[in-house]
């Protein structure tokens, strides 16, 4: 196979990887968001604040902004912006990125953080 086929038959694996990958992502965001923050958490526009404040439209919002929830000190100093790539870290290790916040999260699977956090930004805007 020549260089140029290669690359070629590469690129549409993915692409075909890729949109397979979409269609399950909202889903399988939805099933990891209840089991992994749904306690906690709503993100329906107008929903009740549980132990942690309603995330709907957290994608692009700085963080501790959700009026008249008791943030700690520590997430009120962050100087966050959440989009893909602090909550990512966030969820990876929260006390790691926010030391002394009042959520204490490990979601060490990868793909199932990419699903919520796809999740997030869908279901929740
Ligand atoms: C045991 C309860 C609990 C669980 C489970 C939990 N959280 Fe939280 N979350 C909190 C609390 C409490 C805060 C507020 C932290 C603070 O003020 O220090 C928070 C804050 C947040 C914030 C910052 C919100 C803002 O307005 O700045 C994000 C984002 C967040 N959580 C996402 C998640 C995601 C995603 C999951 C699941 C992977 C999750 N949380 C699981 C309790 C929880």
């Amino acid at each position: 196979m020549s260089k140029g086929a290669r690359t070629a038959a590469w690129a549409a694996a993915v692409i075909v990887f890729c949109s397979a990958a979409s269609a399950q992502d909202t889903a399988e965001g939805e099933r990891q968001f209840q089991r992994n923050c749904g306690v906690c958490h709503v993100v329906s526009e107008d929903g009740p604040a549980r132990a942690g404040p309603n995330l709907h439209g957290i994608v692009g919002r700085p963080a501790a902004s959700e009026d008249g929830f008791p943030y700690s000190a520590a997430m009120s100093a962050s100087g966050l912006v959440w989009d893909a790539a602090t909550l990512d870290a966030y969820i990876t290790n929260s006390q790691a990125l926010v030391p002394g916040a009042n959520m204490s999260v490990r979601v060490r699977d990868e793909a199932q953080r990419a699903a919520i956090i796809d999740y997030l930004e869908t279901a929740g805007q």
